[in-house]
């Protein structure tokens, strides 16, 4: 069987998740819309540590992107905050709930599809800052995103991305859940190189096609493209993920462009 086209799949999937009936990733509510408003700005790149308020210091007039940030979180509150924000997604669904929360509430938002290793949408230098969650994972290769990154950044403008530590991709996720780990995968990582039968069994028909990238890619390649890094931290997963009470899986790096 040939192996699935990951940008394409990932396009339905996340489709899919937007409109959910479990609603993995909610939208924001009133009252963090107005907190937003009022100057207490909480954005997260990771899954449960908001990014330290130092990061994005001046958000008022700046022309922030978020970089694979549909889904109606990170948009929302950074136009509340008072930023010129564009949403660019893969997903039309994804988009769809930032517009939502933007009627709702009165904000502007301008939103993009596409694929976020071509930002040829936008012109070199456009925006101050990229506010990008976690989702490199989700590309086959990270150092065209970081290219392109640089490129539509101005000079002296911050990246602040979510990234998953490989670790995360070594072991058999089927025996991992049972607290049985046992490595099974070299890194780099990718979803479309399980079995059919894994990728039915870990995957089902939910879950967007992840790549575990190596750090040298991940931070090597921030470095490469002309980034300074100048902020890191860890987060952890929710409850639940088997490896999170051995490490913290997620890094949060915020990387300024050197040039
Ligand atoms: C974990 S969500 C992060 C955004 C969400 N606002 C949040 O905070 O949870 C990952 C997002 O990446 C998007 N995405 C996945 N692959 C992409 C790609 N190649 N280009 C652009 N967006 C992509 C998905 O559609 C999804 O909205």
């Amino acid at each position: 069987m040939s192996k699935p086209d990951a940008i394409q799949q990932n396009e339905s999937l996340w489709d899919a998740i937007a409109r959910s009936e479990r609603d993995w990733f909610p939208v924001v509510d009133a009252e963090q819309v107005a907190q937003a408003r009022s100057g207490q700005l909480r954005i997260h790149v990771t899954a449960q540590q908001a990014i330290p308020p130092g990061w994005l210091d001046l958000v008022a007039g700046k022309k922030i992107l978020c970089l694979a940030g549909g889904g109606g979180q990170q948009g929302p509150l950074l136009a509340a905050a008072g930023a010129e924000v564009t949403v660019f997604d893969l997903s039309r669904e994804q988009l769809e709930r930032d517009q939502q929360v933007a009627e709702r509430e009165s904000l502007s938002i301008q939103t993009v599809q596409g694929d976020m290793r071509d930002l040829s949408p936008f012109a070199s230098g456009s925006f101050d800052a990229i506010v990008n969650p976690c989702s490199v994972c989700y590309c086959p290769d990270v150092l065209p995103v970081w290219q392109e990154c640089h490129r539509v950044l101005r000079p002296g403008g911050r990246l602040m991305t979510g990234l998953i530590n490989p670790v995360n991709f070594l072991f058999d996720e089927i025996k991992a859940c049972r607290g049985d780990f046992q490595v099974a995968h070299p890194i780099p990582y990718s979803d479309l190189d399980l079995s059919t039968e894994e990728r039915e069994t870990i995957l089902g028909d939910q879950r967007p096609i992840r790549f575990g990238h190596r750090l040298s890619d991940m931070l090597g390649g921030l470095t490469e493209v002309g980034f300074q890094i100048d902020g890191l931290f860890e987060d952890r997963w929710g409850a639940g993920d088997p490896l999170s009470q051995f490490i913290d899986l997620f890094l949060a790096v915020r990387a300024t462009r050197r040039d």
